[in-house]
């Protein structure tokens, strides 16, 4: 079946992957497999921006790989590789950087994100981030980027350089991508408030075992209104609740949701279903990834085809890119 376009994706190697990538991003890029050519990248140099220690940052790598595999990447048709192996994405980023006013890149809401957190460590690759994510999608002519809406300054940011690129150059070799908002409710930590992030270290490691899964999820905040037992719980303002509606069958959410709004089931209880019922989902990826952790040769290998594949088309824009500057 002819697919509709290319999507790509780069997503941060950062550790181990929580319920919040699961559902907000692996679910997403797996879908998209249906109709789309698709290429997601390990985007192990814009790591290097914030991290000091690069000694787990290939371990993390491969981790990364083996969830996406596990979650239902099929590496046969769609391109996984790690950014470092196509090296055409740094040419293509200094060659985007000159077309690029540096007070763009200093006004962004997440450049000044990255200062506030990180004031003494304000580097020049942190400037030029949003130039890289550029060069990532523009160098595979992506269509449509699967992103978190908070990445959509940074989308924008793509589509101006990309206008701009081919406006300097008169040419149309570049492409403009559009943006595909994951549609997804935002996943909240197990303190019910911030979103889910491993910074906040309020996370639910998807690969972790059954027993730890349920400790994590006892410790989740519910209603806060609900002191006792005998309250009547408030399901709307709950972050467990949410979840239910996600992992839950449809005639036993409304249950909890009458149950709870009469304080007919408590909170301990409502708890340990949602963890069963969210263990139950997981299985399969768990499953899947005990299996392809225990071939270690599979995922070096995976990678590597992977960015063969994606060297190829990087060259070819490349050589394109080069004829429009008429570079010598
Ligand atoms: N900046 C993205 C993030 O923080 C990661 C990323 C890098 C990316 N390059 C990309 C996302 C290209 C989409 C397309 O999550
Ligand atoms: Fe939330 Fe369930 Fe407690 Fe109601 S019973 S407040 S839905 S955890």
């Amino acid at each position: 079946m002819a697919k509709k376009g290319r999507v790509f994706s780069g997503i941060r190697p950062t550790g181990r992957a929580h319920l919040g990538n699961y559902l907000g991003a692996f679910k997403n890029y797996v879908a998209l497999q249906d109709d789309y050519e698709c290429v997601y990248c390990i985007v192990d140099l814009h790591a290097l921006t914030t991290v000091e220690d690069t000694l787990g940052l290939k371990q993390n790598t491969y981790e990364l790989a083996i969830d996406l595999l596990a979650a239902g990447i099929r590496p046969e048709e769609t391109i996984l590789f790690v950014q470092s192996h196509v090296p055409q994405v740094t040419e293509l980023h200094t060659i985007l950087s000159m077309v690029t006013p540096l007070g763009k890149l200093t006004d962004l809401p997440t450049f000044k994100e990255k200062v506030r957190q990180n004031p003494n460590n304000v580097n020049y690759g942190l400037v030029g981030y949003p130039v890289l994510q550029a060069a990532d999608i523009a160098l595979y002519k992506s269509d449509l980027v699967p992103v978190g809406i908070d990445q959509a300054p940074h989308i924008e940011f793509t589509r101006e350089a990309v206008r701009s690129f081919n406006y300097r150059y008169n040419t149309n070799v570049l492409i403009e991508p559009q943006m595909k908002a994951a549609e997804v409710p935002k996943v909240l930590g197990i303190d019910g408030k911030e979103k889910m992030g491993k910074s906040l270290n309020n996370t639910i490691e998807i690969a972790a075992t059954p027993e730890e899964t349920r400790k994590r999820v006892m410790l989740m905040v519910t209603d806060p209104q609900r002191i006792k037992r005998t309250d009547p719980g408030n399901p709307d303002v709950c972050n467990v609740f949410s979840m239910h509606k996600v992992f839950t069958p449809q005639a036993d959410v409304e249950r909890i949701n009458m149950e709870c709004r009469r304080a007919g089931i408590g909170c301990v209880d409502c708890k340990k279903i949602y963890a069963e019922n969210l263990n139950k989902a997981l299985g399969p990826f768990r499953a899947k990834r005990a299996e392809i952790a225990a071939q270690p040769d599979l995922v070096p290998s995976v990678l590597a085809d992977g960015a063969r594949r994606a060297r190829a088309i990087a060259e070819k824009t490349m050589e394109e890119v080069r004829a429009a500057i008429q570079l010598p």
